[in-house]
């Protein structure tokens, strides 16, 4: 908890300014990134990053990812071996997390790796991500700004409504473009993917030139962003629903004139922007029965029914 009210802060000097001077005191800021809306804290400091598990009701062993201004702050940080060259020129900034053997002196908070010798780093795509990191001249340990277990958030409305009282300040910067979380890829051994997101798989695997290991046993803890019930709406969800049932609330995808669709025109990428906002607008409007339309499972497809089908596991 915090014992001030949360500073909502401008893309300007000055709101960037303070967004770092918290940052600096340990606090937590929320800040927009391509992908969803950020829970920054300074991820040298061990008590804000704590803070961060605090605010978000976050299981400890959930290893956090770590925001930098250019891929040259990211080697300070992890060593890169020939595939994380490849993938880093191609993808940075942008949707791609690479998770990296951590060097011995990054001075990364323990509680960041949850004690695991590897780093999620990434270099996001956004004016106001990249402005915060520059005025920090830091790494930024944010994991999506939501309360654990719940839709992540893709404007600073959804920020404030989940976390307004748990958090010193908020950048806003509009809707996130992307609207999914960033692709994991580990560049440890061999490629792997850990999470499918915003960078379509094929592009990853047209750039190394190989297919991605796919690290998908949701029993293995290497990415606990995969653990069954994640990003979960608050109404039940019923997948591949070409009708509606009594009672059902339809997420549309296609040609179904629903007043809640994730793409009329069949446009996925515009499907994946869509997807958390509708997932909150379903929760606002209270419905408890999600119905969602069949998606097509290639490009950015994968990872939006990825994401539906862990809102549509069983809840612990
Ligand atoms: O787009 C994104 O990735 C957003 C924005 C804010 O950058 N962040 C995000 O963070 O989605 P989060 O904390 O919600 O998801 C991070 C995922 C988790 O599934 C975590 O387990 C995994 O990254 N992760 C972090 N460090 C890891 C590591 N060393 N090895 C394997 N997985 C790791
Ligand atoms: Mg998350």
């Amino acid at each position: 908890m915090t014992d001030t009210p949360m500073a909502k802060l401008r893309h300007d000097p000055n709101g960037i300014a303070q967004a770092a001077r918290l940052l600096r005191d340990g606090r937590l800021v929320a800040f927009p990134t391509e992908t969803v809306y950020g829970l920054g804290a300074d991820a040298t400091n061990d008590r804000a990053v704590a803070e961060i598990y605090a605010a978000k009701g976050r299981p400890s062993f959930n290893p956090l990812i770590v925001h930098v201004a250019d891929g040259e702050a990211a080697t300070r940080l992890c060593h890169f071996n020939a595939d994380a060259d490849r993938l880093s020129g191609a993808f940075w900034p942008g949707a791609l997390t690479l998770v990296l053997p951590l060097r011995a002196d990054a001075g990364i908070s323990k509680l960041v790796t949850a004690g695991l010798d590897t780093l999620a780093v990434r270099v996001p795509d956004h004016p106001v991500a990249h402005d915060f990191l520059r005025a920090f001249k830091g790494p930024i340990a944010a994991p999506s700004a939501n309360p654990s277990g719940r839709v992540s958030p893709t404007t600073a409305a959804h920020v404030e409504a989940g976390l307004g009282n748990r958090i010193a300040g908020l950048v806003d910067g509009g809707a996130c473009p992307v609207g999914l979380e960033s692709t994991i890829v580990a560049c440890v051994e061999q490629p792997a993917l850990l999470r499918a997101g915003g960078i379509p798989t094929e592009a990853l695997e047209a750039c190394l030139g190989q297919p991605l290991l796919i690290a998908e046993d949701p029993a293995t803890p290497t990415a606990p962003g995969q653990l069954a019930s994640h990003y979960a709406p608050h109404g039940a969800v019923r997948l591949n629903a070409t009708s509606v049932e009594v009672g059902e609330t339809l997420l549309g995808f296609g040609r179904v004139d629903v007043p809640l669709n994730l793409s009329p025109t069949g446009d996925l990428t515009e499907a994946a922007a869509n997807l958390f906002k509708h997932l909150h607008a379903l929760d606002a409007m209270g419905v408890t029965k999600i119905a969602v339309s069949p998606i097509p499972d290639h490009g950015l497809g994968q990872a939006i029914n990825d994401r539906l089908r862990r809102a549509a596991a069983p809840r612990p």
